[in-house]
């Protein structure tokens, strides 16, 4: 019996220091995990004042290096990436230091080609990361003629970037500009899709999220017709590999016989929403696209019905405006629902009066199909060429502006009349 009592004893008292032990361990595990997550959350807040104070003095040196009009930038290198694309490395020809830009900004390029009546204004993404403060490049596709009409003559600008500009050639160039770009203070979940050429802006972000060593995660989507097309190949591979929060997603939508699926490229197929339903774990990321117009008009809207809010849906168009804000201003209705007469449009420089009857996509068009001469560089309301003062009544811009007009004038390729209108054109 006693022996029977010593053992339960023992028993009890085993159990006892085991009970301590184990409290004792759970309490210094609960106490390593308060001290972990203090440690988290120090690190989140030091990350997030380091990231503010990058970012004022980012806009610190924006405001002091900045520069009006065109400066001088001198070609260091030209790089052929293949698939009729070549990166262009420009340092400033005075050597003074590059005020940073924001990864998604373009170049605007004012360039004086032989044969030309007047300078061709267009413009260029910065296809790496400001964290360069040497260089800033670009990266251009020459622009073959449309494949319904062979004979015209190929892109002026990008062949003439492709056949004529050698490096240590000089080039006017207005400081970088545009409102397509990723807030690097923020931490969402990215989607950044480029389609084609339209590569170059969402590379740049890429690259930044990369080179800050942000955790941030980004899904790349990059839609090419084949490996012809198929350009920073290693780059992204490795960008990829080397960072696990970053998942490169290529679809090629013609691949070639020699092409390897899950080797060359992903998917078989375009980009497009329902392969974003397929590939990411929920629509709760904020999306960044450019791309050709077939892209651009069918994803944008594919997206918002997915359900995506629109201010988490950035864009930005390389040519004409494609994805519109709003549809061109028609003529009112009057009662009866009959159209209304068109409304009025005055050239008066042109001595010019004539009825809007809402068919053309912008007054710059407008312009054109009643002959009235608007100089014009992207059309797309980044540039500034087609800058018009408008003498009387208003307009609606039908895209966001890339760079605020002046007060008392318009930009013509992205605008459209409110009412009767008279321009200085
Ligand atoms: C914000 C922004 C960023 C951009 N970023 C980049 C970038 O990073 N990389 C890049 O490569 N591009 C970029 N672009 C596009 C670039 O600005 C130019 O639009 C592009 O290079 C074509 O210009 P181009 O002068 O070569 O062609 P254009 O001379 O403007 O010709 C365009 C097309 O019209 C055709 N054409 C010529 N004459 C006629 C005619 N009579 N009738 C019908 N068609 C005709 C040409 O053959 C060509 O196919 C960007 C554009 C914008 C707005
Ligand atoms: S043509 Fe560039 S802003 Fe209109």
């Amino acid at each position: 019996m006693d022996a029977l009592v010593n053992i339960a004893a023992i028993a009890f008292l085993l159990s006892l220091t085991a009970y301590a032990v184990a409290l004792g361990i759970g309490n210094l595990r609960a106490a390593r995990l308060n001290a972990r997550t203090a440690e988290a959350e120090c690190d989140l807040l030091r990350q997030r004042i380091e990231q503010l104070m990058d970012h004022r003095r980012v806009e610190r040196s924006k405001a002091e290096l900045s520069w009006n009009g065109f400066r001088k930038f001198e070609v260091m290198r030209k790089t052929p990436e293949g698939g009729g694309i070549c990166s262009f490395y420009l340092s400033p020809h005075d050597k003074k230091p590059l005020p940073p830009f924001v990864p998604g900004q373009y170049l605007t390029f004012q360039l004086n080609i032989p044969g030309q009546r007047k300078p061709v204004i267009r413009c260029y993404s910065l296809s790496d990361s400001p964290n360069h403060p040497g260089y800033y490049r670009v990266s251009i596709k020459a622009v073959p003629p449309p494949r319904d009409k062979p004979d015209v003559p190929p892109g002026l600008s990008s062949n003439f970037f492709h056949d004529q500009i050698r490096e240590g050639d000089i080039l006017d160039v207005k400081a970088a500009g545009g409102h397509f770009y990723l807030d690097m203070t923020k931490h969402a979940p990215v989607v950044l899709i480029g389609g084609g050429i339209g590569l170059t802006p969402v590379l740049s972000m890429l690259n930044a999220i990369c080179e800050s060593g942000s955790k941030r995660e980004t899904w790349f989507f990059y839609g090419v017709r084949s490996s012809k097309d198929h350009v920073m190949k290693e780059h992204l591979e490795a960008l990829a590999r080397e960072h696990e929060n970053v998942h490169l997603q290529v679809c090629y939508s013609n691949p070639l016989d020699e092409d390897v699926e899950g080797d060359d490229y992903q998917h078989a197929e375009r980009v497009s929403v329902e392969l974003f339903k397929r590939v990411l774990p929920s629509s709760n990321y904020e999306y960044y696209l450019c791309g050709p117009p077939p892209l651009m008009n069918t994803i944008v809207p594919d997206i918002e019905a997915w359900g995506v809010p629109k201010k988490n849906i950035h864009f930005e168009a390389f040519g004409p405006a494609t994805v519109k804000k709003a549809a061109p201003a028609k003529p009112p209705e009057d009662k009866a629902g009959e159209a209304a007469a068109a409304i009025e449009v005055t050239f008066a420089k042109s001595g010019k009066t004539c009825a809007w009857d809402g068919s053309s996509d912008s007054l710059l068009d407008f312009a054109e199909e009643n002959d009235v001469t608007i100089d014009y560089g992207c059309r797309a309301g980044n540039c500034g060429t087609c800058i018009t003062a408008i003498r009387d009544g208003g307009v609606d811009y039908v895209v966001e502006p890339g760079a605020a007009p002046e007060a008392g004038s318009c930009l013509t390729c992205i605008s459209v009349p409110k009412g009767k209108l008279t321009l200085d054109a």
